[in-house]
């Protein structure tokens, strides 16, 4: 009874031929095997010859849209494209810059006391060795000959502008190296906080006038209310 069944002897081919089919091994329909340019290649197709073509102006990739810029960079948009800071070299070697035509004068965030007190431990691993505790420019690596910063106490760097700290710490400085591989965006600015802190701490009166546009009043005690801390917050610096 199994003998030349034709009928069955076509079922089992078409069974075989669809087995087959449905491995894989005979025609593959998939993408791999369509026609298209690999990257970088020539092409006969666009008029400049290249298969691979710009992206349109103005493409971000995703996550880097740096839109603030006051925050990403500590700069303002300057209509002027040649205004630079104008900089010259001291007696010890160090970049001094009195001008910054293109630094922001306020925090693009608030200054809070989280802020500070993240900025003061952040400045603690990255600054302190260099430039001492309190921002003297007396750090332990400098106390053992390493070149030594300028303090933060000096006139020019108390009256520089926020972003130019943002700046130095972003991008360098001088003879100092820049942290923005280190450093997130945040906690630079929560250390640019923390050294206006230090600068508070070291001249009271000088900050207060520069936050309120007038000197405090000559009184034989220090006002006790006006916390370095508070000071910094309130103010434009
Ligand atoms: C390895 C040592 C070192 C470390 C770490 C370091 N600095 Fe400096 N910094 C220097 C030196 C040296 C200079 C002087 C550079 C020059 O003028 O050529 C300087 C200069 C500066 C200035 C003055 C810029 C000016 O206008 O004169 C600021 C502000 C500053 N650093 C901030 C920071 C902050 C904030 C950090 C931590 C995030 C930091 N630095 C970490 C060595 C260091």
């Amino acid at each position: 009874m199994l003998k030349n069944n034709p009928a069955r002897n076509i079922f089992f081919v078409g069974l075989f031929a669809m087995a087959v089919f449905a491995s894989g091994c005979g025609v593959r329909f998939d993408m791999q095997d369509q026609p298209r340019y690999k990257a970088y290649k020539k092409s006969d197709f666009f008029a400049d010859g290249r298969a691979s073509r710009d992206m349109v102006e103005g493409t971000v990739a995703r996550g880097l849209l740096k839109e603030n810029k006051a925050f990403y960079t500590g700069k303002i948009d300057n209509p002027d494209p040649n205004a630079q800071v104008q900089t010259s070299t001291d007696a010890t070697g160090n970049t001094v810059v009195t001008s910054f035509p293109n630094a922001i004068d306020e925090f693009p965030i608030p200054v809070t006391k989280e802020l500070i007190d993240r900025g003061e431990e952040r400045y603690k691993i990255n600054c302190i060795v260099c430039h001492g505790p309190v921002g003297a420019g007396d750090g332990m690596i400098v106390r053992r000959g390493f070149v030594r910063p300028p303090s933060y106490h000096v006139d020019r760097l108390r009256n520089a502008p926020v972003g130019h700290f943002f700046d130095v710490i972003s991008n360098g400085w001088g003879r100092m190296t820049g942290q923005k591989a280190m450093i997130p965006v945040a906690d630079r600015w929560a250390i640019v906080a923390y050294i206006r802190t230090l600068q508070a701490s070291q001249n009271p009166e000088q900050i207060m006038r520069m936050n309120t546009g007038t000197t405090p009043a000559a009184t034989s005690t220090p006002a006790p209310a006006a916390s370095p801390a508070a000071q910094t917050t309130g103010g434009a610096r």
